[in-house]
């Protein structure tokens, strides 16, 4: 069993290391290229990524990645990191602050330890299984708003499914919108689970997201005391694509709303 100590200590070396660059970024010009139509990506997303990869590899060079920009490497090791190394790449690239790095780490596919920075407000959540969860070292705890009619949502609309009136969420931001105080729209579905961790929101969920948007985050709410599914409210895989995050009190409600 690996010394959680030591990956915690690389998770945060790896986010001091890239921190500056980011925030460099986010004042000046920056080149962007295009994924596709709506999925950008710029040189930030590229350099955080190669930074906090050096990083990692430098302390555990064996160990598997699973990066955004770079892919999968040593896919069979037993240790895996995967690495969102800018999540809000949109906001980032019009200058919108809200974004954040993610970078979460699993033993034989089980999430042991995660750990999301929001550079703009110094702000780093971080997770170990089983340890609890906190922001900046003090321990955070999901809300405790008992009924979806009371509480504050979060969703995000993933470009590549737009045209697509079936899967493309807006179905189900209209069946919510109608029953909830207020729904919230982002654009780092990292940070949003961060804030169902902190209880500012009661819940979040997406559909097709990846497994570095939700890997820090999905522990980070889970040992907040909160609770994170599929959309079928069968247990959450990084591989789901969908994620329903929330204080568990009002999960059942979601899993209903999002029944088809
Ligand atoms: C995106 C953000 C966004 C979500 C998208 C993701 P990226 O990640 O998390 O909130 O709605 O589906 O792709 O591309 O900025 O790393
Ligand atoms: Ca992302
Ligand atoms: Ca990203």
């Amino acid at each position: 069993m690996r010394d959680l100590a030591k990956v915690r200590s690389v998770g945060r070396a790896a986010i001091e290391q890239v921190r500056p660059l980011i925030m460099a970024g986010f004042d000046r010009r920056l080149t962007i290229s295009y994924k596709n139509e709506m999925d950008l990506v710029t040189e930030i997303d590229l350099a955080s990524e190669k930074g906090i990869v050096a990083i990692i590899e430098e302390s555990f060079p064996g160990d598997g990645i699973l990066g955004e920009e770079g892919g999968e490497v040593r896919s069979e090791a037993e240790y895996r990191w995967v690495i969102d190394p800018l999540d809000g790449t949109t906001n980032f690239a019009h200058h919108f602050p809200f974004f954040c790095i993610s970078i979460g780490f699993e033993q034989k596919g089980v999430l042991q330890y995660g750990i999301i920075h929001d550079p703009i407000r110094r702000q780093t959540f971080e997770a170990e299984k089983g340890k609890g969860a906190t922001l900046n070292g003090e321990p955070l705890q999901v809300s405790k708003t008992p009924k979806l009619s009371a509480a504050l949502l979060c969703t995000g609309f993933a470009a590549a499914r737009r045209d697509d009136p079936e899967r493309n969420n807006m179905p189900f931001f209209d069946r919510f919108w109608k029953k909830c105080h207020g729904i919230r729209r982002t654009g780092s579905a990292a940070l949003d689970l961060c804030y169902v961790a902190t209880g500012a929101l009661d819940g979040f969920w997406e559909l097709g997201l990846s497994p570095w948007d939700t890997a820090a985050g999905s522990l980070i709410v889970r040992e907040a005391g909160g609770t994170v599914t599929d959309r079928d409210g069968s247990p959450h895989t990084l591989k789901s694509g969908c994620i329903v995050a929330s204080n568990g009190l009002i999960h059942p409600e979601m899993i209903s709303t999002l029944a088809i």
